[in-house]
């Protein structure tokens, strides 16, 4: 793995012990870079960390909440003390749940904001300044295609992803100069657990079954299927790789068609 297109590079992939995040990390361990795994849960990103070394990688396991601050400066601390730095940051941790707005209340509403956008903001605050001396970087920040277009019952997190999205734009200009690439992926539906959790309480609130539901939002993907973790790692391989050099401020839809601006 150690002559891949991202051989000497440093990853970290914040929420990578499931789901896009595990995918992702997997990836750019395949691609040849040294990943820092971290998870708030222990065992999951354990796994994950287990699988890359399997694999001939090699991974630094973390454990952290990244919303808290200081868990975030934890976990940044243990990445540089171990590898010196970080070249590639994915931020993906994020949270969607179905809640009618009228029931989301203040606490609900921040819960959105600090998985969705606090993560993003700490986790770029601690490694940012050191790609900007190294005038080397690439930042890939996880959106969604709700991102780009509202949906009912997802409010809260509409909102905060497409603040993902702005934030991305605004970054990617203010460091252009700096030699840093920021960029974003908006995935759609993507089989993972959030997405089956997701699945199950929005056909409660529709009262249908949940096979009701998967039949319904498959009819609306052009392309036909829901997508996997592995696509939308693809996508980030891609965006970290020496090819995007002269691609930043970017959000590339991974969404079988449904999302098309
Ligand atoms: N699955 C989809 O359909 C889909 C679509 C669009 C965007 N996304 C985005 O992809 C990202 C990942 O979602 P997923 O579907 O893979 O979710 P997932 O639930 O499968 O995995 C999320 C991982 O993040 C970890 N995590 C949760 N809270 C954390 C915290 N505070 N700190 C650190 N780690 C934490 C979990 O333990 C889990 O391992 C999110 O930003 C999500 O909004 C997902």
């Amino acid at each position: 793995m150690s002559d891949g297109p991202l051989n000497g590079e440093i990853s970290l992939v914040t929420g990578s012990g499931a789901g896009n995040g595990r995918a992702i990390a997997k990836k750019l361990a395949q691609m040849g870079s040294k990943v820092v795994v971290n998870d708030i849960d222990k065992g999951k990103a354990e796994s994950v960390g287990e699988e890359i070394e399997k694999a001939g990688g090699q991974a630094l396991v973390t454990v952290g909440d990244a919303t808290k601050q200081e868990e975030v400066k934890r976990v940044a601390k243990e990445a540089k003390d171990e590898y010196g730095r970080v070249d590639i940051l994915v931020n993906n941790v994020g949270l969607f749940e179905a809640i009618k707005f009228t029931d989301m209340e203040l606490e609900d509403w921040r819960k959105y904001m600090a998985l969705n956008l606090d993560s993003m903001y700490l986790y770029t605050y601690e490694f940012l300044s050191g790609m900007i001396d190294r005038e080397h970087g690439k930042i890939v920040n996880i959106s969604s295609d709700a991102g780009k277009s509202g949906y009912p019952e997802l409010v809260a997190y509409s909102a905060a992803k497409h603040g993902v999205v702005g934030f991305t734009r605004a970054l990617a200009k203010e460091v252009a100069s700096d030699g840093i690439n920021v960029n974003a992926v908006c995935p759609g539906y993507i089989k993972t657990d959030m997405h089956w959790a997701f699945l199950d309480q929005w056909a409660e609130a529709a009262g249908k079954t949940s096979e009701e539901i998967e039949e319904e939002a498959i009819a609306g993907i052009p392309l036909g299927e829901f997508g996997k973790p592995e696509y939308v790692a693809e996508v980030v391989g891609f965006l970290v790789s020496p090819a995007t050099e002269w691609m930043s401020g970017q959000a590339v839809n991974i969404s079988g068609g449904l999302e098309t601006h």
